[in-house]
């Protein structure tokens, strides 16, 4: 041993933290927060502990929690009063998330993000308009060309009703590009949009689909969302949605998935977000109820180690619990 190289020099008291490589601050993290039309009370969410679908009235109140906490920015998902083909309560005036966003927007100083997709809106909960796929079969499909239109109409009904951000997630090509059109034909130039850029075909997307009540009814979402496999694939994701215009490109899920967040990280100079998706969720806090993990540690170990693989923002259901324990 070389006696004169010490690392460990650096981890004494007051000087390991001085040296950190990464802090984790409360304003890098965003707060998913679940808006269910057809609930008058707030109603636990079993498979995401700590976790409720909130009522309308109650929104303001929910994100109100958030930010005592620290945390300034949420995400918001809907559940609509009624689902039919086309997801016709993604884009209503009055729909969930539209009536959600202007009472927190009117009333709180939040930053509001909304998730723009279908599936939780659509009978069917694939994320995009329908179709046979060939005449001879009843295999059907979700049509990447008129779901893009259904998209953009989303899109602007959440800028009309006071969005700060809107943030695609459907995994259809092209979905940047006509969104941005719609938001900028609309008069919303300055709305920027955060893309799931890098979305992949998740198992770890279980909990959320009972949260958000968005399970595909039939099939799974193999054929717009990314094969776990894929590593270059991402990188064309990302430039695809670059040059249609995205302001910052997400990468989902996060913890399994750390080598595409620094690839991301590389090749782009946007803000990278990374989303710490409900099963992530879930495994450490069924972990924890079993004893065999501290949940709070772990929490916060995971969010360092998604910063430090690159992101600049992490969406996770952990937030709130990770801000006050930085406070
Ligand atoms: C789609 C959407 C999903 C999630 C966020 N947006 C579900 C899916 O693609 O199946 C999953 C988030 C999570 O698991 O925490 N609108």
């Amino acid at each position: 041993m070389d006696r004169t190289r010490r690392p460990r020099r650096l981890r004494r008291d007051g000087i390991r933290e001085l040296v950190r490589e990464t802090s984790l601050s409360a304003r890098d993290l965003i707060a998913p927060v679940f808006v269910d039309a057809t609930a008058d009370e707030r109603v636990d969410i079993p498979s995401m502990p700590g976790h409720e679908r909130v009522p309308v009235d109650d929104a303001v109140e929910r994100v109100e929690e958030v930010l005592a906490t620290g945390v300034e920015t949420v995400i918001l998902f809907g559940i609509p009063s009624e689902k039919d083909e086309i997801g016709s309560r993604a884009d209503a005036a009055d729909g969930v998330v539209q009536a959600a966003t202007r009472a927190i927007s009117r009333e709180t100083d939040a930053t509001v993000i909304t998730d723009v997709c279908l599936c939780e809106y659509t009978d069917h909960g694939h994320c995009g308009v329908l179709e046979a796929s060939a005449p001879e079969t009843t295999t059907l499909t979700v049509q990447n060309d008129p779901t893009l239109d259904r998209l953009a109409d989303v899109a602007v009904s959440h800028a009309e009703a006071g969005a700060d951000m809107v943030a695609p997630s459907s995994m259809m090509d092209g979905m940047v590009g006509a969104i941005r059109r719609g938001l900028d034909d609309a008069g919303h130039e300055d709305l920027p949009i955060m893309s799931y850029a890098v979305k992949y075909e998740s198992a770890f997307y279980g909990p959320f689909r009972d949260a958000a009540d968005g399970a595909p009814a039939f099939g799974d979402r193999r054929h717009y969302q990314m094969d776990p496999g894929n590593r270059r694939e991402a990188l064309r994701e990302a430039d695809l949605d670059v040059e249609q215009g995205a302001d910052a490109l997400m990468v989902k899920p996060a913890m399994p998935y750390l080598d595409i967040v620094r690839d991301v990280r590389e090749e782009t100079t946007l803000p990278v977000a990374a989303y710490q998706v409900s099963g992530e969720y879930a495994m450490l806090q069924a972990a924890s109820e079993q004893g065999w993990l501290d949940l709070e540690a772990v929490a916060l170990e995971s969010l360092v180690a998604i910063e430090r693989a690159g992101a600049d923002v992490i969406v996770t259901y952990f937030a709130e619990m990770v801000a006050e324990s930085l406070a």
